[in-house]
């Protein structure tokens, strides 16, 4: 965060960090310009512990600088919050991402008797600036601050999204981007840096996105932006949305609860206005691809990471039966790197519900650099991966405050099957198949409300299950990405090791660990497979383990043998695997809560990783 204007920034930063909570963070910090100099408060923890130690400390000031750290480089402590201060004392500055030749850097400046106190590569930067600016004379008509960040940031390797201020330069401050979204606020004669507009929203009126590459200055009441080469961008402006309800808990006790409740309202926010009219098909507004383009794709490959790759996973089930284009999911980290052969023909496409990952966006880049043609799927509207693909879909979910993804889980799904249906009416899928689909992605958001009527029955389970360190999450076919993204959310919201499987592989190993206390949870809703499916309940069931079960319709006996049953509502082969996962959803909260865990922001997690 950043603010530069006529009121108290303290307040305003203070606010704006609590808004950007829900990315994830272990410690916090603001640093305030009083007049003669900085002050600077920071603390180990959430927000509260900062504003417990700023208590009647009268921090005034109308520039300042706030940060939310998410531990890369060096230990959670006060010492490696932000903002870090350079040792001569001049810069503060607070930084996202990571500066990768930080150790060359540190060398360097050491030679100069610039040295840092902590751990962080962020403290590096915080030297490099204050070393060049003080090297500046400000000849050219540049102000010599922004010509020291500037020239700072030509050595940087890595990414960055940074906000400075010079103890020389009290009416100033900087903000640059590379890789990690900085975004200017523009208000009422004043400023804000954000890495998310939720930061400035409730006060900005615009905001401008910054580019990879480019410099914000704030000076004199005016902003001006230019590139690392020193040339001047018009950048667009956009208007700032500011959606209160949305980011408050409107009476549920957790947001990851609120989001789980607001599925029926986000599938339907997905599929409006995306059904063709006759009702058989489906369009998207944004694809940018021809009929003729797209009847030109022969294979797509997914780049996604966590939640949103086990949603690709649920697509490539989808498309491959569907549209019959073979499909591959990556994880982006790797896929980045790995060099993968793709022919001309291949779609690449980034999921992201942030659309800030930096992995995802690196695979897209990638991908891009190559001449391949880019789509993404994303909730983040004018985020990194939505500007930088050729065409797209918007997810339409709202903000996603719960750390862990839910809503934005499942409208990415719904939108896999929108594709698949899309994709399929243009090649061999029957109007009269298509017309089935359509009519079960219509009838999905009662179904998903009936699903979330279980709410009380699956909190009943978890009950039982919340002394359990493990589990196992188990499901064929389409349910097999389930049972990962059901493992997954266990993981991080109840500290649970839990893994997901294909349920036919557990003899190939995992079975060993199966015993009394170490249950398994079966998502058996796939008609087509509950024979089989059955045969690995009973397998695992054979070695003591308790199993809870999902079913839905006529199960074949399966749950007879289950110690917990959960009956969802049947549907489509399409839309089944979307409702199966509010089960392993609600699940996975009522076992948080019950173990203690903070559900909402889990210990070392980040909703927006911009870290590779
Ligand atoms: C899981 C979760 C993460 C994200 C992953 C990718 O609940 O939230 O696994 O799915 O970090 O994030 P996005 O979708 O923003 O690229």
């Amino acid at each position: 965060m950043g603010y530069l204007g006529r009121r108290q920034a303290k307040g305003i930063l203070l606010e704006g960090l609590r808004h950007l909570e829900y990315r994830g963070y272990d410690s916090t910090g603001i640093a305030t310009w009083e007049g003669t100099d900085f002050s600077v408060v920071r603390a180990v923890g959430h927000l509260d512990a900062l504003i417990e130690k700023i208590g009647d400390l009268e921090i005034c000031g109308t520039a300042g600088i706030g940060h939310t750290r998410w531990a890369t480089h060096g230990a959670i402590t006060e010492g490696n919050a932000h903002p870090h201060r350079s040792c001569d004392g001049k810069v503060v500055i607070v930084h996202n991402g990571v500066v990768e030749n930080f150790l060359q850097i540190g060398t360097f400046l050491g030679a100069q008797n610039y040295r840092s106190s902590s751990e962080t590569d962020s403290e590096v930067l915080a030297n490099l600036i204050a070393y060049h600016c003080a090297k500046e004379d400000g000849a050219g008509g540049h102000s010599a601050f922004l010509e020291g960040v500037r020239r700072a940031l030509l050595h940087v390797r890595g990414a960055y999204g940074i906000v400075a201020m010079h103890v020389d330069f009290p009416g100033e401050m900087v903000g640059a981007r590379n890789s990690s979204p900085l975004i200017l606020g523009i208000g009422d004669g004043e400023f804000f840096f954000s890495s998310d507009t939720a930061g400035f929203a409730s006060h900005a009126k615009d905001a401008i996105f910054l580019n990879d590459g480019e410099m914000a200055h704030l000076v004199g009441g005016d902003f001006s932006i230019c590139t690392l080469s020193r040339e001047r961008v018009e950048a667009a402006r956009r208007a700032v949305e500011w959606r209160e309800a949305l980011v408050e808990k409107n009476g549920y006790a957790h947001f990851m609860l609120k989001e789980i409740y607001e599925q029926p309202t986000t599938l339907r926010n997905a599929m409006r206005g995306r059904f063709s009219p006759d009702g058989s098909g489906t369009h998207f507004g944004g694809l940018q691809m021809s009929t003729r383009e797209l009847l030109q794709i022969d294979r797509i490959v997914f780049c996604a990471c966590g939640s949103a790759r086990f949603a690709c996973a649920i697509g490539e089930y989808l498309i491959e039966r569907i549209a019959r284009i073979p499909v591959e999911v990556e994880y982006a980290s790797e896929f980045r790197y790995r060099n993968a052969p793709l022919d001309k023909n291949t779609l690449v496409v980034a999921v992201s519900q942030s659309g800030e990952t930096i992995d995802t966006l690196s695979a897209l880049l990638e991908a891009k650099r190559k001449g391949f043609r880019v789509m993404a799927i994303t909730n983040g509207v004018g985020s990194s991966i939505a500007r930088e693909a050729d065409g797209g879909i918007y997810q339409h979910a709202g903000p996603e405050i719960g750390v862990a993804a839910t809503k934005t889980f499942t409208s990415q799904v719904c939108l896999m099957a929108m594709l698949a249906i899309h994709l399929g009416r243009l090649r061999d899928l029957s109007c009269e198949d298509g017309t089935e689909m359509v009519d079960a992605l219509q009838r999905l958001p009662s179904l998903v409300e009936e699903a979330l009527e279980l709410d009380d029955a699956v909190r009943s389970v978890a009950e039982k299950y919340a002394h359990c360190d493990h589990m196992f999450f188990l499901g064929r076919q389409s349910m097999f990405p389930v049972a990962m993204e059901g493992a997954l959310k266990l993981k991080e919201v109840a500290y649970v090791h839990a893994d997901g499987y294909a349920a036919a592989e557990m003899k190939h190993g995992p079975i060993a660990l199966i015993g009394k206390d170490c249950p398994a949870f079966f998502l058996a809703c796939d008609g087509r497979m509950l024979e089989k499916i059955q045969s690995n309940v009973q397998e695992v069931r054979a070695r003591g383990a308790r199993i809870v079960v999902a079913v839905c319709g006529d199960d074949r006996g399966v749950s007879s043998v289950a110690d917990d049953v959960l009956i969802l509502p049947r549907s489509h082969d399409i839309t089944q695997a979307l409702i199966s996962t509010i089960a392993v959803q609600l699940f996975a909260y009522h076992m948080g809560v019950l173990r203690g865990c903070n559900v909402d922001c889990p210990r070392n997690l980040a909703k927006s990783v911009t870290v590779e």
